[in-house]
């Protein structure tokens, strides 16, 4: 006769998946929700420019995330390559976030200013042209399609209703900040933001100091 056990009954399963998911939501959201440093960020950072908001809906299209993470982990050689690790806090405005799951490329959560626009306009166009060894798709079509900037208006409004202090006149102003552009400049436009506000400073809480971070 087979066993027994909890996996005969859909009820009793159903009931341990729901307990154990909340036993996890009450453990790391609900703690986050109440976070005071998060709350202070939110208001004294300003949320993405109007071009930077159409570049991230390109990044998100071109399936960049599929092969780069915006996410440093809590490891020594980690921070010692990309800086401090992430914290909720970077993350307040990120919706959908876009940590990614799978590295083919380096991390991007801190590659704003790191190259010029040129660069990152070579580099989308072909990848090679600038990085011989890079096995990234060229993007060549980002430099001919242009943006109307029809929907972003409404994208603000949407993310300003999840939390995000997007203010009037940002909103009113968004379509003609978009219109005309091309896909590249607006993805280059977000790419160059990516970690202006996410300080590099090695945090307290990963125990790695920036000497032993350097001699990783
Ligand atoms: C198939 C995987 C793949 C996809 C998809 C991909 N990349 Fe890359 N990317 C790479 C690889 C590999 C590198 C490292 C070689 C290089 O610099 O070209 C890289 C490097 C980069 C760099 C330089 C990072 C640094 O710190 O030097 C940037 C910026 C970048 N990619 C942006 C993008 C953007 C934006 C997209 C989407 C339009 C994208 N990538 C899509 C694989 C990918």
């Amino acid at each position: 006769m087979p066993r027994r056990d909890f996996s005969h009954s859909v009820v009793i399963l159903i009931v341990t998946v729901t307990l154990v998911a909340s036993l996890s939501a009450l453990a790391w959201v609900v703690p986050n929700m109440f976070n005071v440093s998060i709350r202070q960020l939110e208001s004294s950072r300003p949320p993405l420019a109007a071009l930077e908001l159409a570049g991230r809906d390109i990044y998100i299209l071109e399936g960049c995330n599929t092969c780069h993470t915006q996410m440093i982990r809590h490891d020594a050689r980690e921070i010692a390559r990309y800086g401090g690790p992430s914290l909720p806090e970077h993350d307040v405005y990120e919706f959908p976030h876009l940590w990614g799951s799978k590295r083919t490329g380096p991390d991007l959560f801190r590659v704003g200013e790191k190259y010029s626009n040129q660069w990152h306009a070579l580099h989308l166009k072909n990848p090679r042209q600038v990085v011989p060894e890079s096995t990234m798709p060229s993007y060549p079509w980002l430099f001919t399609n242009r943006l109307d900037g029809e929907d972003v208006p409404a994208k603000m409004r949407v993310l300003r209703s999840l939390g995000i202090p997007y203010t009037d006149t940002d909103i009113d102003t968004a379509r003609l900040a978009v219109r005309g552009k091309t896909e590249a400049e607006a993805l280059i436009a977000y790419l160059q933001q990516l970690g202006l506000n996410r300080p590099a400073a090695l945090s307290m809480e990963t125990g790695v100091d920036s000497d032993t971070a350097e001699s990783l």
